[in-house]
């Protein structure tokens, strides 16, 4: 397989109790709940605005457009045997550009937090990044966001030390995990 081997069967990813794969318009819906669950310390333009913008609709137009890059991209999580979709696992493109080191980024709903599943599709993206040649993956991180650092700590993500200050919405931390 290569980084750029994207199709749908290439990019399914099993684990123990969960099924990582591509997002289908119907999964817009799942997607619009996450944003409504968006912590109010995320930005205003990463959340829902007051009349519930983006709408599934227009979420939906962004999965039919989404084009998967950094591969395997970000996945849909589901448990294995059932089509209900928890939340999301993948790979995004880094926001310093550096190609060779796309982000491991992960949201679930509510309702499935503290069952492991960030952690367990988590390790799973990791082989396949380790699979597809990347020699590293960052995670950037709000200082707040004890969850989410838990998360990295327990998949051998290691702080940098590099970190932006935003007075706003919270220190964002650089974390790093070699390949
Ligand atoms: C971060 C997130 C994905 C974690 O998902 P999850 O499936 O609950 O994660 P896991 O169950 O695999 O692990 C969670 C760990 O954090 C710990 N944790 C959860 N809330 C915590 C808190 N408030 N303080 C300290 N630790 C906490 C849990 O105890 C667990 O650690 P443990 O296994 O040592 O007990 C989930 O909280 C989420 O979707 N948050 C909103 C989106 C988000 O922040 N995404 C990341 C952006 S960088």
């Amino acid at each position: 397989m290569n980084r750029d081997d994207t199709s749908s069967e290439a990019a399914a990813i099993e684990t123990e109790r969960l099924l990582l794969r591509q997002w289908r318009p119907g999964d817009a819906a799942l997607h619009h709940q996450l944003w409504s669950e968006r912590d109010p310390r995320v930005p205003a333009h990463r959340r829902l605005n007051q009349s519930g913008h983006p709408s599934i609709a227009e979420m939906e137009i962004w999965i039919l457009s989404d084009d998967q890059v950094p591969a395997p991209g970000l996945l849909v999580v589901q448990r294995r045997g059932s089509g209900t979709g928890l939340g999301y696992c993948g790979l995004i493109e880094n926001s310093t550009g550096n190609t060779e080191e796309p982000e491991l980024a992960f949201e679930f709903l509510q309702e499935f937090w503290n069952r492991g599943y960030a952690t367990e599709s988590g390790a799973a993206v990791i082989d396949r990044a380790r699979t597809l040649g990347y020699p590293g993956l960052a995670s950037t991180v709000r200082a707040w966001n004890t969850a989410s650092l838990r998360v990295l700590e327990k998949l051998g993500f290691v702080n940098t030390g590099v970190h932006e200050h935003d007075e706003m919405h919270g220190d964002s931390l650089l974390l790093r995990k070699s390949l």
